[in-house]
């Protein structure tokens, strides 16, 4: 009992002393950082480029509506980085359904992401927060999980 509360009381001097690291982060700074809905427009234009031209991505992204994919997409980082958009599109989980999407192809996805936000100037702490909130969605979208790994 006293080694659980010991532990407690850890934890929660933990929060205290690390918590004034994020008290300065309002809810919309990635939104700011990202350039707001119009940096976020540019990010998708140049991220569905980049997807074209990258041959671990562009066979499923063929036949898509491009207009469509890139309003929702936009929705969703504007919604997800905090600012004051609501997303409309389908939910992950049956849009992605039937595509196959890989663990791999998660990842290129967002190492493209993360280009285009570097050649949007987008400082890191806000790529990463943005990255830290698409990662929830990585159950809905991938069903094709990465092989398992080589037993040693
Ligand atoms: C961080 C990862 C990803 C996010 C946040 C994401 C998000 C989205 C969004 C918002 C849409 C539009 C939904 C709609 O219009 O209702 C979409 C559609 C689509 N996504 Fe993803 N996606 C991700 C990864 C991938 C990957 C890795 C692939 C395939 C390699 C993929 C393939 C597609 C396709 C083909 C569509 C169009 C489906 C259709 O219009 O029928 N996605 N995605």
């Amino acid at each position: 009992m006293q080694a659980h509360r010991h532990a407690l009381l850890v934890l929660l001097l933990n929060g205290f002393i690390l918590m004034p690291v994020h008290a300065q982060e309002s809810s919309s700074d990635v939104y700011q950082a990202l350039g707001e809905r119009s940096g976020i427009e540019t990010i998708v234009k140049d991220l569905l480029g980049r997807i074209a031209n990258d041959e671990r991505l562009a066979a499923q992204f063929k036949s898509i509506d491009v207009r469509r994919f890139h309003r929702n997409l936009s929705d969703q980082l504007c919604q997800l980085s905090g600012g004051p958009c609501r997303y409309g599109g389908d939910d992950m989980r049956s849009i992605h359904a039937g595509i196959g999407v890989t663990d791999t192809q998660f990842n290129a996805l967002a190492e493209q992401l993360v280009r285009a936000m570097e050649e949007e100037g987008v400082p890191t702490w806000a790529q990463n927060r943005l990255l830290e909130r698409l990662v929830p969605l990585h159950e809905d979208i991938v069903d094709v999980p990465a092989e398992a790994a080589p037993t040693q």
